[in-house]
């Protein structure tokens, strides 16, 4: 019998401009891999202002925003659409606190205490919920075919 595992999920990761210019890239990756999840699509792009504005508007208000804008252009991004079960917490429980300085000390192992800086400058990104992940893979790769999705032998 061959099935299609209707638990897998997707999830948007990005490798921010920091995380790519400190050559973390093949590290994340391997931790991407190791941890179980299929790396659907990836795309290496440089955002504008424009891209970035749209892509945080929840945080268009927010005091960070200018500093978020100037970092999230300050070069180009990694963006990955993963799949696994359960992929979008999986993803954010791996990359760990927003606050990359506060991730070294609760969360050593995490990928934003590997690569990241400060709560500006966090390396990667991940989905918070099923809506957030729909609307940044749309935002990076439009939609994508269920055909695309692994069957699973059983
Ligand atoms: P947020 O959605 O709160 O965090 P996360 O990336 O963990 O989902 O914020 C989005 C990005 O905005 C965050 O990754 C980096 C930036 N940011 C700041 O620059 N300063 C801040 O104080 C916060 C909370 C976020
Ligand atoms: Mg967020």
């Amino acid at each position: 019998i061959c099935s299609i595992n209707s638990e897998k999920e997707r999830t948007l990761a990005m490798i921010k401009p920091d995380g790519l210019l400190g050559n973390y890239t093949d590290d994340i990756k391997k931790i991407i891999i190791g941890s179980g999840f299929n790396i659907v699509r990836e795309l290496t792009v440089q955002l504008d202002e424009e891209n970035v504005t749209l892509f945080y508007a929840e945080h268009s208000a927010k005091g960070f925003f200018p500093n978020l804008i100037r970092y999230m252009t300050s070069g180009p991004v990694l963006a990955m659409v993963l799949e696994k079960r359960n992929a979008i917490s999986d993803w954010r429980a791996l990359i760990g606190p927003t606050d990359a300085k506060q991730a070294k000390i609760s969360h050593p192992n995490s990928i934003r205490a590997m690569c990241g800086s400060s709560s500006e400058r966090n390396c990667v990104h991940g989905s918070d919920s099923q809506q957030s992940a729909a609307r940044e893979i749309s935002f990076f790769f439009g939609d994508i075919p269920p055909e695309t999705l692994k069957h699973d032998e059983l």
